[in-house]
């Protein structure tokens, strides 16, 4: 999609006109360029009883020049950024594509940049389609993209170009991230998730990626995420982002960590076969780190971040890892393997401490990790958990400004004992029964965040939050989210790049 804002001029192939409720007579500027009677016909239909403006209606008038849509964008009050967006993704979603790419929208009166962005960004999101292993009927059509050229008064051009711009490189990120999200597991094994992040790297000064592979693992005694991969011929590796290495030298910066199942059938402890093959997206929270970095980088961003992504198959095979074995993984901890199943837990322990070990200013998990976090949010919001008060307030916050809601999940006790009752091992991989399973999970990952000494000469564990994805990283029918048609969204890409981009609070 190519963008640019420009004075009320030219009409497009499809001209959206969006307007508040209660207009009751066209603002300025909205017939420019039409023939008198296309003019005439806008405005009345403006005027008239049949538009009311309501949210997301439409109204569609053809002329000569070009496809009109009136669209209703509610009470002016009303809208915040969020429901501008949902509105401008819906819109574009519903654009035919038989009358030519080229779309002009019309801002007339009662618009702001933010709002105006948002819609813009709601269409930017929405422009997506993962069919790369379709036949394209019509190459040619296929190919060619929609160009959107945004009409508003000189006050507000400079900078709704200059926002536009920001959130279109944002967007590249979620993007890459629902691609890798998308791309089914025989096409997307750890190590071709560690050659797409090096390919990703190649050209870019200030981007550095390392991929530790399966030796490398084995020789850094890496047991959570080695026995997890090795059932696979696909094996496991751990790949490093790093941005701006050179800089912040003598600051502490985030850590980002990606949960990267690219398949999990649940290995020994199997799943059962209705819908598994949803379990290709179980490297989100991966998808979501890389999809990050790209968008820090399009952004331009200055600052120093670290990523570390998990990267394994969970598979069944004679070499793969059981019930009842014990882990030792890079903390030095033990781990009762009681369930396979709940491996996104058991890679993770190794990247958390391995994260520890950078000294950041915080850690962030994200991981497709339990079913239980989709039983108590559905598809509506990812769980928040976290350490840190001030930290999960600010990611609940962010996560609210670009409407990617993180809800805050306590992290109670009683389950973390459950978590640290092995009988033979540190810790075990599964609770003690079914309720408050990611909570449980998210007790697990806890014994994984080190320690340091804190201001007060105390120790305290590093600021971390965990974020479980599990219900949101993926749409497959029935769920509402406006902004993305079917398979990976691309979560949180949007959010951590405010976080991390929006001025830095301490949280020790
Ligand atoms: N990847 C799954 C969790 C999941 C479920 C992600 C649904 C997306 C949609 C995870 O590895 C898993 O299998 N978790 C188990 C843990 C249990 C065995 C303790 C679960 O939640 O059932
Ligand atoms: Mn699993
Ligand atoms: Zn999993």
């Amino acid at each position: 999609m190519i963008t640019s804002v420009s004075n009320f001029l030219e009409t497009g192939n499809i001209m959206i006109i969006p307007l508040f409720q209660d207009t009751k007579k066209a603002p300025n500027n909205t017939t420019i360029g039409l023939s008198r009677s296309a003019s005439i016909t806008v405005k009345s239909a403006i005027s008239s009883e049949s538009f009311e403006g309501k949210e997301g209606k439409t109204i569609s008038i053809w002329t000569e020049e070009c496809q009109i849509i009136l669209l209703g964008m509610g009470e002016n009050n009303n809208l915040d950024t969020k429901k501008s967006r949902d509105i401008g993704a819906k819109c574009f979603s519903n654009l035919p594509e038989n009358l030519g790419k080229n779309i002009v929208i019309r801002f007339t009166t009662g618009w702001n940049t933010e709002k105006m962005a948002s819609f813009v960004e709601g269409m930017i999101l929405r422009d997506y389609k993962f069919d790369k292993y379709q036949e394209k009927i019509d190459d040619e059509k296929q190919n060619e993209g929609w160009t959107i050229v945004c009409q508003t008064t000189k006050r507000f051009r400079e900078n709704l170009d200059l926002e536009i711009k920001r959130l279109s490189s944002i967007a590249t990120g979620v993007h890459l991230a629902r691609d890798l999200g998308n791309e089914p597991a025989n096409r997307l094994y750890p190590e071709e998730f560690g050659i797409r992040a090096n390919n990703w790297a190649i050209g870019k000064e200030n981007v550095e990626v390392e991929v530790w592979d399966f030796s490398r693992l084995k020789e850094e005694g890496m047991y959570g995420l080695v026995e997890v991969g090795k059932g696979s011929i696909h094996k496991p590796c751990m790949v490093f982002f790093r941005l701006n290495p050179d800089s912040d030298s003598e600051k502490q910066v985030p850590c980002i960590v990606g949960k990267g199942i690219t398949f999990d059938s649940g290995g020994i402890s199997i799943k059962g076969s209705a819908g598994m093959d949803e379990m290709k997206l179980d490297m989100h929270g991966s998808a979501t780190v890389f999809g990050l970095f790209q968008a820090l980088y399009a952004t331009g961003y200055r600052g120093r971040v670290n990523g570390i992504t998990c990267m394994a198959e969970n598979m069944p095979s004679a070499e793969a890892y059981r019930p009842g074995d014990v882990i030792e993984t890079y903390s030095g901890k033990t781990i009762e393997v009681l369930n396979t199943d709940a491996e996104g837990r058991n890679v993770l322990a190794d990247g958390l401490w391995k994260a520890s070990e950078l000294n950041p200013s915080y850690i962030i998990d994200l991981a497709t990790l339990t079913g239980s976090i989709v039983v108590a949010l559905g598809h509506e919001a990812t769980g928040l958990f976290a350490n840190n008060d001030r930290l999960s307030g600010r990611i609940n916050r962010v996560g609210n400004e670009v409407d990617e809601i993180c809800w805050p999940m306590p992290l109670l006790p009683a389950f973390e004992k459950q978590m640290t009752s092995s009988k033979i091992a540190d810790v075990r991989n599964q609770g003690k029964g079914r309720w408050g399973g990611a909570i449980q999970a998210a007790g697990f990952l806890k014994q994984f965040v080190q320690e340091r000494e804190d201001n007060d000469g105390g120790k305290s564990q590093i600021p971390w939050a965990h974020l479980d994805i599990a219900g949101t990283a993926g749409i497959w029918g029935g769920e509402s989210n406006a902004l993305v048609g079917h398979g990976a969204t691309g979560v949180l890409v949007r959010t951590l790049h405010r976080l991390i981009t929006k001025e830095e609070e301490n949280y020790s």
